[in-house]
Formats: structure tokens, sequence, C-alpha cells
């Protein structure tokens, strides 16, 4: 894994950082302190002296699944830990070791361009690689979490690294160990296990709709094509301000679908497991009338109800606000809760 060369070992504190270019919804935000953090050797000591001070902290990746406050107290650590290498290859697998701090996407691209197929499915999710099995990303019928074999991660509680095991992560949908347990591991490194044996996934109705005129899609057409579906139905953080889905879709159990079901006929759903149903909570703002609506500088983004968006100079506060008028409505109309996917710090 090539590391950063000549790192000190302690970080130097950046105080009173602005971080509204660090955060795709583009928020004004002031971290107190904030440090680089670009190998996992400077970890120990800041942490023992972060956690001596009593600060509160948390890690920074891409950025972008967060709702971060106009001031950000205690310290903020920005993940820039680098690199990637294949470590292992067998008949069943490649691994793959890669640094948290490196751009999840380019790191999708590089696997294809290895000709190393399995992650084409989540293509053009934005943030990084350390900050994807903490939310088990997904999309298009894939999670990473079925690519993941061992995470490396700086347990704060117990002040070591540890070395987590696929199966010790309890990833479920968009949920991990990691979410579960808050402001205690740094993620530093993850390790992929890309199976030789590649099979395209197509379950999705809409990227099947997509490769229609492509038979025998490849695992670059599957980028290309899950690339295209993205970027015409959800809004460039360059451009405009949003963090992805800001609501979960929400499961709710057999007898409240049934009953959903005679009300609204048009109910848009997918099967979980253990009986349950998981809603398309898209859907469901979306027959509220929110896609456009605004509070302010924040608003429902007008192709794509589950995105909010901010339309130039929101706050947490004005993004909250409008949160809430959805949530409200969606429990009025359906009696369902929704429950905001980025972590508001
Ligand atoms: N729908 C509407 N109106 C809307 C939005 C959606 O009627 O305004 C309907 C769609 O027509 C579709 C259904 O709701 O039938 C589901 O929508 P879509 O296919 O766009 O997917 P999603 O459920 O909104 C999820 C993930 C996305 C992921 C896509 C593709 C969650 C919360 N979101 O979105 O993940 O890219 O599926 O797999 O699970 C993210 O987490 O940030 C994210 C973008």
């Amino acid at each position: 894994m090539n590391r950063a060369k000549n790192a000190p070992a302690t970080p130097q504190a950046l105080s009173k950082l602005p971080l509204e270019s660090r955060n795709t919804f583009g928020l004004p935000s002031i971290a107190e302190l904030a440090y680089e953090i670009t190998t996992p050797d400077q970890l120990p000591s800041l942490m023992a002296s972060i956690l001596g001070a009593g600060l509160v902290w948390r890690v920074l990746g891409g950025g972008s699944n967060v709702v971060l406050p106009d001031n950000l107290p205690g310290a903020t650590l920005l993940m820039n830990i680098p690199g990637h290498e294949i470590t292992n290859s067998n008949e069943h697998y490649t691994e793959v070791a890669v640094g948290a701090g490196e751009n999840w996407h380019e790191f999708v691209a590089w696997t294809l361009a290895q000709d190393l197929p399995g992650l084409e499915n989540l293509a053009l999710i934005p943030g990084t690689v350390g900050a994807a099995p903490i939310q088990n990303i997904g999309a298009y019928g894939a999670e990473v979490a079925e690519f993941i074999k061992v995470i490396e991660a700086f347990d704060s509680q117990a002040q070591a690294f540890v070395t987590l095991r696929q199966e010790d992560c309890c990833f479920a949908y968009r949920d991990s160990y990691f979410k579960q347990n808050p402001a205690r591991f740094i993620v530093t490194k993850v390790v992929f296990k890309l199976p030789k044996k590649w099979v395209p996934r197509l379950s999705y109705a809409e990227l099947a709709k997509q490769l229609i005129a492509t038979p025998a899609p490849t695992a670059q057409n599957i980028f290309a094509a899950v690339c295209k579906i993205r970027q015409s139905k959800l809004p460039d953080p360059k451009i405009m301000g949003n963090a992805g889905s800001f609501f979960q879709n929400p499961l709710v159990d057999a007898s409240t679908y049934s009953k959903l079901l005679v009300s609204f006929p048009e109910l848009i759903s997918y099967p979980d497991t253990k009986g349950m149903r998981k809603l398309a909570a898209g859907w469901l703002i979306d027959q509220c009338g929110f896609k456009g609506y605004r509070v302010g500088p924040a608003g429902v983004y007008e192709k794509q109800a589950l995105v909010l968006v901010n339309h130039g100079g929101a706050n947490a506060h004005d993004i909250l606000t409008l949160a809430k008028v959805i949530q409200k409505k969606v429990q009025e109309r359906f009696g369902v809760e929704l429950y905001i996917e980025p972590n508001i710090f």
C-alpha cells in the first residue's frame, strides 16, 4: 500500500477551517479544529490527545452524506489515506486493498480498467472508499457489503487498530456495525474481494431498459449505463448541492403493507427480508406533491423527490426544516415514518 511519505506522526491542527467546499450539499460550516489524516500511523497519538482533552470528534470523508451545522465543535478528521493495490489473487477472487481516503468512483473505474468487474453497478456514487461500508452504499441491485473481505479501522474505545471481517460488520440496508457505533471507529483501509466468476446484475428494471439494445452487456457497458442513469436523475453536486437520497426507503410489515395497498393501489415497493416490504420513499414524497417544492434556499429536486437540494445559500437549519415538513406530510398521508439517510453532525 502506498502511504504518504514523511507524514508527521501527529498532523498539524487547522483551526476554524471552512468546510463549504468539503461537503456536497455546499453548506457553510466552520470546523473548530481539523486534521488531515494521510496515514493510519497518525491516529494513535492524535486520538489519545483528542480523547484526553474530552473533545467531540468525527471523520469527514468526501462529505457526500452529511448535514453539517454552521459551527462544528471539537475535532474533525479529514480522511485522506491514499493507495490501492491488488494484494491477493486465487481461483475464486481477486483481493484489492484500498486506503479509506480514495475517491469511490475513481476506485470503481480503476477496478474495471484492471479487468476486475463486480463494482460497476455502484459507479458514480459520490464519496470515499472509507465511507462506503459505513452506510453500506447500494444502487441498481448491488450493495458494497457483498464485495468486502475485511475492514481495518482504529477503534477509539480500545485505542487500537482492529480488523473486522465482513461477517463482523452487521451489514444491512444502509446500515453497518460502524453506523450503529457512531464516534467509535475510524476506517483506514477496506479490502475488497472481487469474484473471478462475473455475473451481470440487471435485476433493476431501469438498468435492464437502458441496456435493451446490448444483448450481452459487459461490466463496462453496465458501468456506462449506470453513469448515464445517475447523471440523468441525480443532480451533480458541483452544480446543485445535495447529498443523494435524503431519506431511506422505509420498511413496513406485511399487514401495514396490505392496508396501504387498499388505499394506494399504485404504491411502489419491493420485497425485503423476513416478510417486510420496502416502500419507495421517492414515490411517497412525490405523491404529496413535493417535487420542486422550496423552503427558502432549500428545495426538493424537481426530477427526483428523494433528493433535497441547496439552491444557494442554504444552511443545515434550512435543510432540516424542509425535511421536517416532508416527514410530517408523509406521516399524515401514509402513516409511514421517513428516516433521514445522511449523518447530521
Ligand atoms: N419515484 C417516484 N417519484 C420520485 C422518485 C421516485 O415516483 O420522485 C418512484 C420511481 O419511479 C421508482 C421508485 O420510486 O419506481 C424508486 O425510485 P428510484 O428507482 O429512483 O430509486 P430510489 O429508491 O429513489 C434508491 C437508492 C439510491 C440508488 C437507487 C438506484 C435509497 C434511499 N436510495 O433510490 O441511492 O441510487 O435506488 O438503485 O435506497 C443514495 O442512497 O444516496 C442513493 C442515490
